[in-house]
């Protein structure tokens, strides 16, 4: 049987709490009979909103990041409890964002998911290389050295709980989409290294999506591919229509 499919949004530093709802409201009757999962990455302070609007729906929201420790004197960040306790299920961790302006390294991410998964959330992983790593031909050992640091001290069982997002560098946010060969590629070569942790069963029911520059007119062709699971979804995650046009290209794929 197939993995079943997860088209989740990062909406990354767009729409406050009003315009959250708003967008959460056009998008549930779009996707309300969709068969794949459907997430809403959404900033911190539309949290509330999110989690208000998608009351009814089969949407799930996520948070974009969240820090290791429980709490304390860390100024601007916000734990994976704090998420748990106001009902969030997902985060997404390790984001090339997050990375490249942020400070994140493969080690506080292998802290973060760490904390997320005792709060009890799901998390959605990123990895991913520049194009730099793609031109030298480094994309399977970065992809996987990610992958497995980040893994770092997660159990098989709680890999039940670990989305991972291939998301090349290069293509977010650039429109310069992987093609559905490279995104697969990558895909299998991550769940090979998911199957060298945790043995292949594990690795056969891991979900694993791609990211970059995915939209209504691509995502057919890339959920097609047999190792690509879903999509994380940037800039056409903030449009009701073109989203709910993926995800209907996952139920169809
Ligand atoms: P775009 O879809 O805008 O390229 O962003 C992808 C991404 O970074 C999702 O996390």
């Amino acid at each position: 049987m197939r993995r079943k499919y997860v088209i989740a949004g990062n909406w990354k530093m767009n729409k406050n709490p009003t315009e959250a709802a708003a967008l959460i409201g056009e998008l549930k009757p779009l996707v309300n009979d969709a068969r794949c999962d459907v997430i809403v990455g959404v900033p911190f302070v539309d949290l509330p909103a999110a989690l208000e609007a998608v009351k009814g729906s089969k949407i799930g929201v996520a948070a974009q990041n969240c820090h290791w420790e429980k709490s304390g004197a860390f100024t601007g960040e916000i734990s994976a409890e704090m998420l748990k306790s106001m009902g969030v299920e997902y985060v997404i961790i390790g984001h090339s964002e997050r990375r490249t302006y942020f400070g994140d390294t493969d080690i506080t991410v292998q802290k973060r998911v760490r904390a997320a998964l005792d709060a009890g959330l799901t998390v959605i992983l990123c990895v991913g290389e520049y194009l730099e790593q793609r031109e030298q031909g480094v994309t399977g050992e970065i992809c996987a050295m990610q992958t497995k640091i980040a893994l770092g001290g997660v159990s098989g069982n709680e890999m039940s709980r670990i989305i991972i997002a291939y998301e090349p560098v290069w293509a977010i946010g650039t429109g310069r989409t992987a093609t559905a060969e490279q995104a697969n590629e990558v895909c299998a070569l991550i769940r090979d290294t998911v199957s060298g942790l945790y043995g292949s069963r594990t690795a056969d029911s891991t979900i694993i999506q791609y990211g970059g520059s995915m939209n209504a007119s691509n995502a057919a062709e890339l959920l097609a591919q047999p190792d690509v699971d879903g999509g994380l979804i940037g800039g056409a995650s903030l449009k009701p229509a073109d989203f709910a046009a993926i995800v209907s290209s996952a139920d169809n794929a």
